[in-house]
This record gives C-alpha cells, sequence and structure tokens, in this order.
C-alpha cells in the first residue's frame, strides 16, 4: 500500500507517546505511523491494543542511541516527518543515574538528527523533524504571577531537564547550521490515562485506592501547571501540520496547582468514587524529605501557540482529573500489570522473541 506520508513518532509505547500515536493513526489512515521504542521501563505496548491491528502501524523496536539502525529506519519506511518523544522522563530517576538521561535524551536525539539529515540531504522541502520538550528546560520560577515564555532563557536545574536543554539545543543547532527543518515545543505537566504510576497522578491515585502512604515531598507547596494529555496530543498535531519550521512554541493550559491543593482534590475524588466516606483517606498524607534540587514553580505562557495556531486546551481540570481518576480506578488490570512488571512479557506475545 502506497502512503502519502510516512511518520516516525519515537518513544509512541509511552505515556504521551501512545496518545500521538493513536490520535495520528486514526486520523490520518493514508499516513504510516512508525512507532519506534525501546520498551524501557516506561514502554507499554498493551498502551496501543486499541490501533495494533490498523494497517497504517508499524511497530519498531529499537534504541534511537543506535545510529545504524536510525539509518535503516528512514530508508526502510521512507520517513519524511518525525515526532521524537523518545526519552528518559522521570525527575527522581536522573537524580539517580544522570548517564542514562545523558545518552538518551542527548546522545539519542543527536542520532536521530543525523540519521534526519543525511536520509533526507538535498531535499528538505516538505520535511519536519519535531521535538516534544518540557518547560523544566526554563527553570523555576518565584510565587510572583510570571511566566515561562518562548523567549525565557533557558536555565535547568534536574540532570532530567540538563539533558532535555541539551537535547533542544542540538535540535536548534541542526536547523541553524544544516537547514534541516526542526520545530521544538514545551509542554507542561501531562495527566490522564496510560501514564506510568512513577509520577505524582497515577502513584497517588493508586496508593489512595490501597489504602498507602501518600509521600508528599517537602512541604507540598511547590506548583505544576497541569495540561490533559489529549490536549497535549490534538497540540503535537496542529504543531506537526502547521507549525514553522525554526520555531518555538509553549504548551500548556494555564491551570497552576499547589502540589498539596492538588493532592486533597485527588483524595477526595478517590474517595467519592469508590464510595468511601469525604475525607476518609486524607491521613495517607505523608510529609517525606524534599526532592534534590526541587523547582519550586512551573507555569507556561501558551498564548503565542493560541495566537498563531488556534489551540485551545478542551478540558476544564476538575474534569479532565475526573476523567483520569475514573480511568486509573476503571482499569486496575493495566495498573497491576505495570506494577507487577508483567506488561514486558507483551512485546514477545504480539512480536515473538526479535
Ligand atoms: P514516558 O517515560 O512515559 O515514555 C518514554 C518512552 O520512550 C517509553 O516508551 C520508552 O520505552 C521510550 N524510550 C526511552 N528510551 C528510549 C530509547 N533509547 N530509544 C527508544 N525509545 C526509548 O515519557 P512521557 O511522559 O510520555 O514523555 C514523552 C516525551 O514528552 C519526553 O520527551 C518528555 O521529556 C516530554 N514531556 C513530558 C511531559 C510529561 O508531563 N510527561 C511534559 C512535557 C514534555
Ligand atoms: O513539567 C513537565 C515535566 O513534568 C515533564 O517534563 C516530566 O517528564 C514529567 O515527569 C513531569 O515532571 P515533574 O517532576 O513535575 O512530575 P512528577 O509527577 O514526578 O512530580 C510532580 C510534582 O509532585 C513535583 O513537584 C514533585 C512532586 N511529587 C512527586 C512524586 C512522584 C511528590 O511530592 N511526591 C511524589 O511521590
Amino acid at each position: 500500500m502506497e502512503f502519502k506520508r510516512n511518520i516516525l513518532v519515537t518513544g509512541g509505547a509511552g505515556f504521551i507517546g501512545s496518545h500521538v500515536v493513536r490520535l495520528f493513526v486514526k486520523k490520518y489512515p493514508d499516513c504510516r505511523i512508525v512507532n519506534l521504542d525501546k520498551l524501557t521501563y516506561a514502554g507499554n505496548l498493551s498502551n496501543l491494543r486499541d490501533v495494533e491491528c490498523c494497517p497504517n502501524y508499524v511497530f519498531v523496536k529499537a534504541d534511537i542511541c543506535d545510529y545504524g539502525r536510525m539509518q535503516e529506519v528512514f530508508r526502510e519506511y521512507g520517513i519524511d516527518g518525525v515526532i521524537h518523544l523518545a526519552a528518559e522522563s522521570h525527575v527522581d530517576r536522573s537524580i539517580r543515574d544522570p548517564f542514562t538521561f545523558a545518552r538518551t535524551n542527548v546522545l539519542g536525539t543527536l542520532s536521530l538528527l543525523q540519521a534526519a539529515k543525511e536520509a533526507w540531504e538535498g531535499a528538505f522541502e516538505g520535511k519536519l523533524f519535531y521535538h516534544i520538550s518540557t518547560d523544566e528546560v526554563y527553570g523555576a520560577l518565584e510565587f510572583d504571577g510570571t511566566l515561562f515564555t518562548e523567549e525565557t532563557r533557558y536555565s535547568p536545574h534536574s540532570p532530567y531537564s540538563a539533558s532535555k536543554a541539551g537535547s533542544d539545543h542540538f535540535v536548534r543547532a541542526f536547523h541553524d547550521t544544516y537547514g534541516l527543518p526542526t520545530l521544538v515545543t514545551n509542554c507542561s505537566n501531562n495527566y490522564g490515562p496510560y501514564q506510568f504510576p512513577e509520577k505524582l497522578i497515577p502513584l497517588f491515585i493508586n496508593n489512595i485506592r490501597h489504602n498507602k502512604p501518600l509521600p508528599v515531598y517537602g512541604k507540598g507547596e511547590n506548583v505544576r501547571d497541569w495540561l490533559y494529555v489529549e490536549d497535549h496530543a490534538r497540540a503535537i498535531d496542529l504543531v506537526f501540520h502547521r507549525g514553522k519550521a525554526g520555531e518555538t512554541y509553549n504548551i500548556g493550559g494555564f491551570n497552576e496547582w499547589k502540589n498539596i491543593d492538588l493532592i486533597r482534590v485527588l483524595v477526595k475524588t478517590v474517595d467519592r468514587l469508590l464510595g468511601r466516606p469525604v475525607g476518609a483517606s486524607e491521613h495517607l498524607i505523608t510529609y517525606v524529605a524534599d526532592r534534590a534540587g526541587h523547582d519550586l514553580r512551573y507555569a507556561i505562557d501558551s498564548r503565542k501557540l493560541q495566537r498563531e495556531l488556534g489551540w485551545e486546551p478542551s478540558l476544564q481540570f476538575e474534569e479532565g482529573i475526573e476523567k483520569t481518576v475514573r480511568w486509573y480506578l476503571d482499569n486496575q488490570a493495566w495498573l497491576d500489570e505495570v506494577t507487577s512488571g508483567d506488561y514486558q512479557k507483551y512485546y514477545e506475545k504480539m512480536y515473538g522473541n526479535r
């Protein structure tokens, strides 16, 4: 079958990547979506059960750091667009193991960029290398109402954000030096279905359900800006199709929450949906040692994306949280599979021992 476009999505078995792959496979049946993922602990092919049999979906198990393999993938599938999400994504892990973050996030991105440049050399027209980044590269804000804009100077503090900043710089350097058509978006904290339960929201929903302590770092006063993952996926679709190469767009829903306030909403929502008395699980809140270098506040100004490309988040936070809590409570089997490690057998079941 001849496809109109061949789009490589890296990290498509992860949290945000799986939402992007699902959206693209369903919305663009005339395009081939090649999901390339190493299937680290964070990659879970069962996130994509509903699209894995679609004729325009292909899965490739590979490491983005393997440059030779990236060259092959560009050739084999005639890739003409890249949406690059593959990364190590958890700040706490980066504090324990910064090398893995530098390798995957910096060297892996470089290997993909080089493969794209080589494959598209002399024919950059109509091609796009779109890199998904984070608001954490901008550093931390005070409680003064300021927001990160696309012009905010980079000031990463954690090994995770330093590695993402490094990858962003390489992406822009390939644009400025070689003319490779690249784009970067920097997004705030995502939440929703299929997020690995090491991150605040799914971890806490699961713990509340099982009456386990909720470890709040420091005083719980740090602020994060939350966006429903499907709204991020829609923004990615829009930027991929209408964004201008060489540009940066911030993505966020103007939705700042102090951690402790958000945690109280989670406790109330889970208790209510499980039919427990109001406040029954409040006692699970446990203040623990702060995260090293814990950034105080993130808040994104996404007006450029709204103004230039007409993007708007579709869900109010209350609605998004309700949907999210319901999803995790209704999908205990998914959580059990992930917490037990059984999900890692899914690949062999689907693709054999390759
Ligand atoms: P995730 O950890 O859920 O998924 C990452 C995926 O990348 C996994 O499927 C994993 O197997 C894959 N991967 C890791 N190393 C790889 C390698 N060497 N080769 C190929 N695949 C590899 O992450 P996520 O939360 O979905 O984040 C996706 C991207 O979005 C990341 O680049 C992250 O920095 C960025 N981002 C995340 C958020 C957020 O709130 N989660 C916000 C802004 C930006
Ligand atoms: O801002 C975008 C970033 O958001 C993404 O780039 C990252 O990939 C993503 O993991 C996320 O980073 P955070 O560190 O903000 O997310 P996390 O869910 O780990 O933590 C959210 C807040 O909750 C943060 O202030 C730390 C706090 N926290 C987290 C955990 C896991 C706790 O208090 N206790 C916890 O157990």
